[in-house]
């Protein structure tokens, strides 16, 4: 595992190694083995709360990744759903994660405002994402303790809006005072490097990790993420403005088509959208079937590695890229010497 080398607001908040986090991956699929790997590696993982409904399941998880971890922070994710009973739901699962000690929450869907409290007066540090600087600015003001900004390029809910990653890094640092997470489209140093360099904290990273070794994901899904090269990720459900960042298989070009049409009635939408679908695709490595979340940086996923390898690779490239800008800078230049391009060989 490398050394720290990037101190940051978010390494301190969470006390982690790395500005590095592994969001959410779905329910079930980000599970205690895994997201110990992230945090043994050097960064922050989450357990989906969704994926264990069952309180006994729940808790098991939680004491799985104490143990795995060795008694270091991990933390969970809390969806929110906007339907009736939504926080209801996510009230009686951090009764849990009180119970248990988690250290810090990643929290998405509707507003935390009805869950903050109780989360603060725990000392759970909450983290919120979302997919647009316009809804960071709102909760800010709400007493969380950091924000996560998701561009469009995010595998999962990219949001209505379609804003790249780009603009929203530079944007939500602008704007925002809070410890700042960007994601959409990561995975790799370079652009942790950017990220910083535009005044964020960390990067979030999804797509990335679904080719970690420690997922319990179906070897093949994993080799189809490292064959990707970005171009199979496709916008589904706009017509219903539930957008829905997956991989093009039979059920998206399903989706599509509806969209296409202009259909607003979720029921048509339900066959090709139901979690069952999805999490048959993880478990079998058939993935013509379910909305599998899936963004345009599988293809830096090259490789299936484990959490540290990739990790590593990372702080390895972002360190290369800030000493590669700090090269550049004139000031940094002995008088007289030349910098070559290494695309044209020219020397300048
Ligand atoms: C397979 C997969 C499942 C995901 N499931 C969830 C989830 O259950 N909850 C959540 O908040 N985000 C979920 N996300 C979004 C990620 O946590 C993260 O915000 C996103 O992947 C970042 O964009 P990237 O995929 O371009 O790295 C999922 C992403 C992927 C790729």
């Amino acid at each position: 595992m490398r050394p720290p080398s990037f101190r940051t607001r978010i390494t301190e908040l969470l006390g982690i190694r790395h500005p590095i986090l592994a969001g959410g991956l779905g329910p079930k699929v980000s599970d205690a083995r895994y997201v110990a790997a992230v945090v043994n590696a050097g960064g922050m993982g989450f357990i989906v709360a969704a994926g264990f409904p069952e309180p006994a399941e729940f808790r098991a998880q939680l004491e799985q990744c104490r143990d795995l971890t060795e008694g270091k922070p991990f933390g969970v994710n809390l969806y929110i759903s906007r339907q009736e009973g939504g926080v209801d739901r996510v009230r009686r699962q951090i009764d849990i994660l009180v119970e248990e000690g988690v250290a810090c929450v990643e929290t998405a869907g509707a507003s935390p405002e009805p869950i903050v409290p109780l989360l603060k007066q725990a000392g759970i540090k909450v983290l919120h994402k979302v997919p647009a600087v316009r809804y960071a600015q709102s909760v800010a003001k709400l007493g969380v303790d950091g924000i996560i900004v998701v561009g469009n390029d995010c595998g999962g809910h990219p949001g209505i809006y379609g804003i790249s990653s780009m603009v929203q890094a530079a944007h939500a640092a602008q704007v925002i005072d809070l410890p700042l997470v960007i994601g959409g489209g990561i995975g790799t140093g370079s652009q942790l490097a950017a990220v910083l360099a535009m005044g964020a904290d960390a990067v979030i990273m999804g797509t990335r990790m679904m080719v970690t070794e420690e997922l319990w994901i179906h070897p093949h899904t994993k080799e189809q993420v490292v064959r990707g090269d970005g171009t199979e990720s496709v916008v589904v459900k706009k017509a219903i403005r539930d957008h829905h960042r997956v991989y093009r298989n039979a059920s998206a070009e399903a989706a599509l088509a509806l969209d296409d049409a202009k259909v607003t009635d979720f029921e048509q939408y339900r066959p090709h959208v139901m979690g069952k679908l999805a999490h048959h695709a993880y478990v079998s490595g058939d993935t013509r079937n379910g909305m599998l979340d899936y963004g345009p940086a599988a293809v830096f996923a090259d490789a299936i590695e484990s959490a540290e390898t990739i990790i590593d690779r990372v702080i390895d490239d972002a360190l290369a890229a800030t000493a590669r800008v700090g090269a550049l800078h004139l000031a940094a230049r002995p008088v007289g010497s030349r910098i070559k391009n290494t695309a044209t060989g020219d020397i300048a």
